[in-house]
């Protein structure tokens, strides 16, 4: 018994390292260790041996088993191994040239932002962020918008259920409820909160409204948002200011006018038209593009600033109208579909 012992492992040893798939794998185990199995049958002559020579014979049997056990657990790891190797093909060789076709390009809306920030950092302007997720206070209370206005309505905003929590998001008052902010203006009032005046701020960002979507409406669009606190503002300078931006975005062709608007954070408030008829594909004369107006008393006085003291203005656009505008496109939801098609244009 002893000898037929070391002969199945002497057998076993060569044939199950040679083993190279699981079919084959599993037949051998069976051979050796499955009901019908080679080892299996030694086991059972086991009640035919004397009954003293037993548990010597037990302890051989035993360690047998386990030598065979060791030798399908490596034939199994070697053809794992084997799979492996295959499915992931030819080794890659990763300090080769890339075979992408080639560098990516900006998104025409990353295009529109960058220029618009550097148009404006040319005058003394700084980029200020603020989060996307907001609070009431931040979107509509320091900016003197009362709880009944339309723009606060659950059919307007995207508001969060009251149990959420987001840490990174300072709330003013322990109650308000988080919103996806529906306008850049919030960041006026983070910066404000932040800092004393003299303040340029441009923020550009992402914001969100309960719109269905159409060729000019999305539920995500971008804005731009500009503040500027300082003593002696006057509505002069704003018109001025805006009147740069556009001429240097959309050529000296380009006329701005203001339409008398109500904003509760800005008095007086305006709406902006642009007419840009050299452009490509603008058929309008006017073309509404943002609001703006002399920052509200109310609104600074909120802040701890001294209306008395100080004054600014504040305006606020949309980035797609613009890059629609500036690059002919018709509809807003080509920014978003991802086709390459439309992309590899802005190259
Ligand atoms: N927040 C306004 C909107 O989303 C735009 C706007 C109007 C921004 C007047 C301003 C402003 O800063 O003074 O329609």
């Amino acid at each position: 018994m002893q000898d037929q012992l070391s002969a199945l492992v002497a057998k076993a040893t060569p044939e199950l390292a040679a083993l190279q798939t699981r079919p084959e794998f599993e037949a051998a185990k069976a051979r050796y260790v499955g009901p019908n199995g080679e080892l299996t049958a030694l086991m059972k002559q086991m009640g035919t041996v004397p009954k003293e020579q037993r548990p010597a014979l037990g302890k051989l049997i035993n360690e047998t088993k386990g030598r065979v056990q060791v030798l399908l657990d490596a034939a199994l790891a070697q053809i794992e191994a084997a799979e492996l190797t295959a499915q992931l093909g030819p080794a890659v060789d990763s300090t080769l040239p890339s075979p992408d076709i080639g560098p990516g390009t900006y998104h025409p809306l990353t295009l529109v932002r960058e220029e618009m920030c550097r148009i404006l950092r040319k005058v003394g302007f700084t980029v200020a962020d603020g989060p996307e997720v907001e609070t009431e206070y931040y979107c509509f209370d320091a900016l003197n918008t009362p709880a009944d206005h339309p723009a606060r309505d659950e059919k307007d905003t995207f508001y969060f259920p009251a149990s959420s929590r987001f840490a990174n998001v300072s709330k003013k008052n322990p109650d308000e409820k988080y919103l996806l902010r529906t306008h850049t203006s919030s960041v006026q009032i983070r910066t404000m909160l932040k800092g004393k005046p003299p303040i340029r701020i441009v923020s550009p960002g992402r914001v969100y409204r309960r719109d269905t979507t159409d060729a000019t409406h999305s539920a995500n669009f971008h804005q731009l948002e500009c503040l500027y606190v300082d003593k002696n503002v006057t509505v002069r300078d704003l018109k001025a200011l805006l009147d740069y931006i556009f001429a240097s975005l959309l050529g000296k062709d380009t006329k701005t006018r203001f339409r008398p608007h109500y904003f509760g954070y800005t008095e007086p408030s305006f709406e902006v038209d642009l007419s840009a008829t050299h452009l490509p594909k603008v058929k309008k004369p006017w073309i509404e593009i943002g609001g703006c107006g002399m920052v509200d008393p109310t609104v600074f006085a909120d802040v701890g600033y001294d209306p008395e003291v100080w004054s600014g203005y504040a305006f606020g656009m949309g980035l797609e109208r613009l890059a629609m505008l500036l690059y002919g496109i018709d509809d807003i939801r080509y920014f978003y579909q991802n086709d390459l098609r439309f992309l590899k244009q802005f190259a």
